[in-house]
């Protein structure tokens, strides 16, 4: 099973202000629709709540330490590792880790892809994602996105493959 981490990031590494995203990017929400269609997503439990229901057609883990927290329509861990296991059980080929901060940190030593979106600004941000090594990883993919009509400023897609 590929481990794939997905993420829209500005230049500083900011990935959102008060539990919300701090752009609107409506292109780069249809790839991510795309690209996670199908598939298990694995979120921690505060990016969940700031999504606020399962993905439709995406089987959606949450990990959290609390016992009894059962969102309807989702599968709960109890850490990153049960989720990982949950998705490979469900006979998942390639798992989407979604974020957030907590759990981008946690799940980047393991992972094998970054589909990474860089929004070209700054931002005021309070959760970031993890800072990495570029020279463990090899873009094979990379995509210039001028401002789209409903995007709030350029990006550049990659997809990154650990070498
Ligand atoms: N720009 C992007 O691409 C992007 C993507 C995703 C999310 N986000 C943003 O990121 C923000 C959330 O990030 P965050 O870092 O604050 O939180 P998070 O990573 O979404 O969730 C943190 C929570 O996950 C649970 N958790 C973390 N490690 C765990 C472990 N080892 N075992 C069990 N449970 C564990 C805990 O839940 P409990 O407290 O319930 O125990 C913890 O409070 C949101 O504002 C969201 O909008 C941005």
């Amino acid at each position: 099973m590929i481990v794939s981490l997905i993420v829209a990031m500005d230049e500083a590494g900011g990935i959102s202000l008060d539990g919300r995203l701090p752009w609107r990017l409506s292109s780069d929400l249809q790839r991510f629709k795309a690209l996670t269609m199908g598939h298990h997503l694995v979120m921690g439990r505060k990016t969940f709540d700031s999504i606020g229901r399962p993905l439709p057609g995406r089987t959606t883990i949450i990990v959290t330490r609390q016992l009894n927290y059962h969102p309807a329509g989702c599968l709960v861990a109890n850490s990153l590792e049960i989720a990982l296991e949950l998705a490979r059980g469900g006979g998942e080929s390639e798992v989407f880790v979604i974020g957030g901060g907590e759990i981008y940190a946690q799940s980047l030593p393991c992972a094998d892809r970054i589909y990474l979106t860089c929004v070209h600004t700054r931002v005021a941000a309070d959760t970031f994602f993890p800072a990495f090594d570029p020279s463990e990883w090899e873009a094979v993919q990379v995509v210039e996105s001028p401002v789209g009509e409903k995007d709030q400023f350029p990006y550049t897609f990659t997809v990154m493959q650990r070498r």
